[in-house]
């Protein structure tokens, strides 16, 4: 069966790590005897937007739609365009129209990366973060009056519905069912933002009547941010909104040493639309066109896109060689981030080539 994979680059280090992810998805491929038809885009990037005046040409709904799947690099580059335009014309709308409301983001501490906490070795931290895709505080529903005045205010409010909170902690508890801990951890802020977090609450405590098998608990957003770093060890499932997830979704890997090893997956679970894989990581405007931006989050998000498909033994190899590698630690071959001098070839050479073996 051949899958079929629509490849966006986007920006400055998209451009860079994304060619790696797909040479380590061809060797997997090539090893587990996969079909994968990979059609490249030219669009959703900020030199597209300079040149059309949009990020996505008006089709790209048509365009994109019956693919398997999109892989993506990273879109942003603000001294072209303002992020707010780049990223609501590209990304943030693939995430809405293709209705991928779920955003699964793993953060897991691997042998031979120093975690910058104290103490922690392999296993103190291994948790995935789920966080809600389509809707809560980036919503579009607000604007500005008195513009220009010194009355001026913005307004942007926060939208939660019960159909969007419920399928994502649906989501987040049959997870939590399958991890040996089968533990859950949601993410609120019920004690100062008063109609939406509780509301975000009484559906947690409902949805968890459902899941007895699975032990739950809950955090305010500023103690759980404390918390991942002074015990990330208590954390297994960790279910927030858009935004609170979009936080924990760079802390997490960041507790994990560097957010450039960091995956996700913007998942439509009924596949109804083509999920989308990508780093969590951003264009890095400061290192891009040196070389040496880390390529891992980039060929892991592969990986998560593999186990998709249902390939997980081709995913877990993947994830695998990556950790094969992180394990030597070898200082020539690992990126800056990581403490080494490597470059983004050095270590996907390495891992290409643990693939392959
Ligand atoms: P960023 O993730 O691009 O960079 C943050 C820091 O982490 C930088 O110092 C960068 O050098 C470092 N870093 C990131 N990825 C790395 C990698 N693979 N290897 C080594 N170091 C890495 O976040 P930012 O600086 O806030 O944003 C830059 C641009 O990217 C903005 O336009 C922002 O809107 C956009 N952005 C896009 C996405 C996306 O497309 N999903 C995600 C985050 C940010
Ligand atoms: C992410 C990014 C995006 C988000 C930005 C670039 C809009 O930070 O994927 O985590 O906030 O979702
Ligand atoms: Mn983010």
């Amino acid at each position: 069966m051949t899958h079929r994979i629509a490849v966006i680059a986007g920006d400055g280090i998209g451009q860079e790590v994304m060619p790696e992810g797909l040479r380590a998805l061809e060797a997997a491929a090539n090893r587990f005897k996969l079909d994968l038809a990979f059609t490249h885009f030219d669009f959703g990037n900020c030199d597209y937007y300079l040149a059309h005046g949009k990020m996505l040409p008006e089709d790209w709904f048509e365009q994109l739609k019956d693919f398997d799947a999109i892989f993506f690099g990273a879109v942003g580059w603000p001294e072209k365009v303002p992020d707010h335009i780049s990223l609501w014309g590209s990304l943030l709308q693939f995430r809405r129209r293709f209705d991928q409301y779920i955003n699964l983001r793993p953060c897991r501490l691997m042998a031979g990366v120093k975690s910058p906490l104290a103490n922690r070795k392999p296993g103190d931290v291994d948790f995935y973060v789920v966080r809600e895709n389509t809707e809560g505080e980036y919503s579009s529903v607000g604007g500005k009056m008195y513009e220009g005045t010194e009355r001026e205010i913005v307004i942007q409010e926060t939208v939660m519905s019960r159909f969007g909170i419920d399928r994502v902690l649906k989501y987040a508890f049959e997870l939590a069912q399958k991890r040996p801990r089968r533990k859950l951890t949601s993410a609120t802020k019920s004690n100062g933002i008063a109609i939406t977090m509780p509301y975000w609450d009484e559906r947690v405590d409902a949805m968890a009547k459902n899941y007895p098998d699975v032990s739950t608990d809950k955090y305010h957003i500023d103690i759980l941010t404390a918390n991942f770093v002074l015990h990330p060890d208590w954390f297994d499932v960790v279910v927030g909104s858009n935004l609170f997830g979009d936080i924990l979704s760079d802390l997490g890997p960041a507790c994990t040493g560097t957010i450039g090893i960091a995956p996700s997956a913007n998942i439509n679970p009924e596949g109804t639309f083509p999920s989308l894989f990508e780093p969590v990581h951003g264009s890095a405007p400061d290192i891009a066109g040196k070389g040496v931006a880390n390529p891992i989050g980039q060929i892991w998000s592969g990986a998560m896109m593999l186990e998709h498909f249902g390939y997980k033994a081709a995913a877990d190899h993947m994830v695998n060689a990556i950790e094969a590698v992180l394990a030597q630690a070898n200082p020539l071959v690992i990126t800056r981030d990581l403490g080494g001098q490597g470059t983004t070839l050095t270590l996907s050479d390495a891992i290409v080539s643990a693939i392959c073996r």
